[in-house]
């Protein structure tokens, strides 16, 4: 049977974009596939392990577990937007990639884009967590390589900002 298919328009990293799409075809697949944004990972497929996690509109959310209709109107940030995101979200990105980088908070990269994306979102939120709390924060992102302790690290670098932001 023929997938239905609907028009969708959005903001991604900054540029509009329109595309007819099956209403099927979840965020992920669709950020992957049809624009080749392939920095949004896949894993488990069905929201528990966090590799696909974005951005829409500022707050974080599974790739795999929304469908792209539902995020029909909205903002979707990922990855290869960080950096150049606008204002105070861009900086917090770069601070963020940096201190991941100084502490050495990843080993296959397989989490990051993920663990990134749920790390901007509580960075943004402006508050200063402890330790335990960034845990719970980033409880959704799997990291099988890292053991957590460098993410947290690099987390708390940037929301105490320390290291040179
Ligand atoms: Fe979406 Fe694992 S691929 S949560
Ligand atoms: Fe390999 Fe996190 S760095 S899964």
């Amino acid at each position: 049977m023929m997938d239905r298919t609907r028009a969708l328009a959005m903001t991604v990293n900054g540029e509009a974009v329109s595309r007819d799409v099956p209403v099927r075809i979840n965020l992920v697949d669709f950020l992957r596939g049809e624009l080749g944004l392939t920095g949004s990972h896949v894993g488990c497929e069905h929201g528990v392990c966090g590799a696909c996690t974005v951005l829409v509109d500022g707050q974080s959310v599974r790739g795999c577990l929304m469908l792209a209709v539902q995020a029909d109107g909205a903002e979707v940030t990922t990855v290869e937007g960080f950096a150049e995101a606008p204002g105070e979200t861009g900086r917090q990105a770069r601070a963020l990639q940096q201190a991941f980088h100084r502490h050495n908070a990843l080993q296959c990269g397989f989490c990051s884009p993920g663990m990134l994306a749920s790390a901007l979102e509580l960075v943004q939120a402006g508050k200063t967590c402890d330790r335990a709390e960034i845990r719970e924060h980033i409880s959704g992102n799997y990291c099988r390589c890292t053991g957590y302790q460098a993410i947290v690290d690099a987390i708390e670098d940037v929301m105490l900002g320390r290291g040179g932001q």
